[in-house]
């Protein structure tokens, strides 16, 4: 059988390597769609965990986890020896950045390397990693290619974004279409129709730098677009003008405006990292992407806006941050999941404790924090506990916090998202 006849039957044994917020979601796709998947992760607590049943991840339950690992479809293996019996391989690893702001893509590398050792005939891989224009080209092709394979014949390579969005309570990996871009023309079909078994809707483009730019392109729209509003809450604030009606009337116009909302700063995997992938391919192209510099730079500052904004409201009350308690209200990185990386309550936690506050945390996705190498836990929410602080920072807002009993029982609080539409006297807004 064909690679081509296997996926339309359903018969092709699937791979999926990286099995995070993006990997696992699609490993439970490709079971539900009744493919064998067989997940590779290098973390080797990860994998025990999948096995025995506990998602990690928000969007997943245990309960379809199990129901996946009982139907016998699905295993994840921290070793790669199992690649030599798959028919596809996507890859969902971690495209993070260095400490020098450039892209560290040596999880790519890893994982096709790894691939490498075992690939084979008539096998079909996949990289989904967000990553910059030129990658599976520059970096995938040369490790596969020995003069043994010939690319959209008998080894099939192609990009395609991944466009999870956590917590979602409307797109899923598959309703949400995905781009496909091949190496070649076959590439990008026999890539599109595995797909096409999985997910509601996919789009396929010319190459795979195509496919790489689509998701740097969705994702330097959101830096940028958040990046303008942050910087329109900053001017609001000089004009004394508020922000948030502002934003509110102008959405009511029915073309030609989107709505974005300012907030303490990015977070997350995605928007914080991705375009200064870009930038960072266009700096060797000589080019500076002043659009994605410019964004980044306005919205890096927003936590140490918000602070300011902190520091005089408590100022207004006679009082100062050093010596001060304050309550940070909600640490993941958006409303309603756990997910921490990058996000902007960390860094509004960090610098009121360099000006001497006392600061505690709760959020009811995190129980538990290591920030800086220490090790916190929330506090449990009370009436009792909330009038205990000088001021409360709504840092993300979960829907689960009751939000009118905060109100009633803190001194002050500094609204950075906006969970307050109505004003107090002792809510203080972004
Ligand atoms: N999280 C999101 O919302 C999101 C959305 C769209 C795109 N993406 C992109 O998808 C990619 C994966 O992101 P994620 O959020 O799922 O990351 P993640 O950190 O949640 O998961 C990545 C997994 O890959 C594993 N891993 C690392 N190196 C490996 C290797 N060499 N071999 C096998 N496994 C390895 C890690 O142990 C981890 O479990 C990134 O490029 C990211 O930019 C993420």
């Amino acid at each position: 059988m064909g690679l081509r006849e296997k996926i339309l039957a359903k018969k092709a044994e699937i791979g999926i390597v990286g099995l995070g917020y993006v990997g696992l979601p699609l490993a439970m796709e490709f079971v539900r769609s009744g493919f064998s998947v067989h997940g590779i992760d290098i973390d080797e607590q990860k994998v025990c965990e999948i096995n025995r049943g506990n998602s990690h991840v928000l969007d997943i339950s245990n309960e379809v986890l199990g129901a996946a690992l009982q139907s016998g479809r699905f295993r994840a293996y921290s070793d790669y020896g199992v690649v030599a019996r798959l028919d596809c391989v996507s890859i969902c690893v971690p495209t993070p950045l260095r400490k020098t702001k450039d892209p560290d893509i040596s999880y790519i590398i890893d994982a096709t390397q790894n691939i490498r050792k075992h690939v084979h005939e008539n096998m079909l891989v996949v990289l989904e990693s967000t990553t910059y224009p030129g990658t599976t080209e520059e970096i995938l092709i040369p490790e596969f290619m020995n003069g043994q394979y010939q690319l959209g014949k008998n080894l099939f390579v192609a990009f395609s974004p991944e466009r999870v969005d956590p917590g979602n309570p409307v797109y899923n990996t598959r309703n949400t279409p995905k781009i496909i871009g091949g190496v070649t023309r076959e590439c990008t079909e026999l890539a599109r129709l595995l797909y096409e078994q999985v997910i509601d809707k996919v789009i396929p483009v010319s190459s795979t730098a195509a496919a790489e730019m689509v998701k740097l392109l969705e994702n330097t729209f959101r830096a940028v677009n958040i990046g303008l509003v942050n910087e329109i809450a900053i001017m609001c604030d000089k004009l004394g003008v508020p922000v948030w009606e502002v934003i509110d009337a102008a959405a009511t116009k029915p073309f030609g405006f989107m709505r974005f909302t300012p907030g303490p700063g990015l977070g997350g995997h995605c928007i914080p990292i991705d375009p200064l992938y870009l930038s960072w391919k266009l700096k060797m192209l000589n080019y500076n992407a002043r659009f994605i510099e410019l964004a980044s730079e306005v919205n890096a500052h927003m936590p140490e806006y918000c602070v300011q904004k902190i520091t005089r409201a408590l100022n207004h009350v006679k009082k100062c941050v050093n010596g001060s308690r304050i309550l940070i209200l909600g640490v993941a990185y958006k409303k309603d999941i756990s997910d921490v990386r990058e996000s902007p309550a960390l860094d509004i936690m960090r610098l009121l404790e360099q000006g001497g506050a006392s600061v505690d945390y709760t959020d009811p996705y995190v129980k538990e924090l290591r920030m800086d190498g220490q090790l916190r836990r929330a506090i449990e929410l009370s009436p009792e506990a909330v009038r205990s602080y000088d001021l409360a920072v709504v840092a993300t807002d979960h829907s689960l916090f009751d939000y009118e009993m905060i109100q009633k029982a803190a001194p002050l609080i500094f609204d950075s998202r906006n969970a307050y539409k109505a004003s107090f006297t002792n809510v203080i807004k972004l």
